[in-house]
């Protein structure tokens, strides 16, 4: 079985306390904290930045953390969230000018990088810089908010992904993100995901391990 990873997005989580918050769905047996920022231009919404991502690092969170950057420009951010304690910084193709050099920056400074592919963004932008990869992460809703539905052509755009991802022969983790719950992670893992955002299908319900519980027996299958 692929080393599947569960990604809770604290988007859904209550931010009056979101430490507390973090500590449970850890606890709850969550493997990385997904930190979704958007600045409003990008993305019609506003979230959080840098400091809450160093606030949670100083709060006591060793998980990793793997902030997805909906912002334009992507290169001024980059280095404040690796400071902030990011494990991994991924952003659009479409929101920089200059992909490789984005994603430099990041290799750069020791983090691990990831482009995102909204549904209508085709792979392509990915091929020439597979080398600087170490994760994919396809949209399976249009980025901006939670709650959204999951859109089901995610599904041959993951096989897609995956295939590019075996044949390149680095190792990349492939993640999905909008709209996953405990009854379609399963269709995503088949189709070649090993890494699932999950935001109102976890923090939507009172027991986030019952939760995590079931979308881990799904992958167990
Ligand atoms: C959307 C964000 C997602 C979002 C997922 O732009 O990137 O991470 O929080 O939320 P759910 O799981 O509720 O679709
Ligand atoms: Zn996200």
């Amino acid at each position: 079985m692929p080393d599947y990873k569960i990604a809770p997005s604290i988007l859904a989580a209550d931010f009056a306390r979101l430490g507390e918050e973090v500590d449970n769905v850890l606890a709850a047996g969550a493997d990385i904290v997904h930190f979704d920022v958007m600045d409003n231009h990008y993305v019609p919404n506003l979230t959080i930045g840098p400091m809450v991502c160093a606030a949670l690092r100083k709060h006591g969170v060793t998980a990793e953390i793997d902030v997805h950057l909906m912002v334009s420009p992507v290169d001024g951010m980059i280095n404040d969230f690796i400071k902030a304690g990011a494990t991994y910084v991924t952003f659009h193709p479409e929101a920089t000018h200059h992909i490789d050099r984005s994603l430099q920056i990041i290799k750069d400074a020791g983090c691990k990088a990831g482009l995102v592919f909204n549904p209508a963004t085709p792979l392509h932008h990915m091929a020439h810089v597979m080398d600087k990869l170490d994760m994919v992460l396809l949209m399976s809703v249009n980025p901006g908010f939670g709650g959204q539905s999951f859109i089901p052509h995610t599904l041959e755009k993951l096989k897609e992904a995956r295939k590019m991802i075996d044949e390149s022969g680095y190792d990349i983790r492939l993640e999905v993100d909008g709209g996953v719950k405990v009854d379609n992670i399963r269709a995503c893992a088949e189709a070649g995901a090993d890494t699932f955002v999950a935001g109102s299908a976890i923090f939507g319900q009172p027991d986030y391990k019952a939760v995590i519980d079931e979308m881990r027996a799904e992958l167990a299958l």
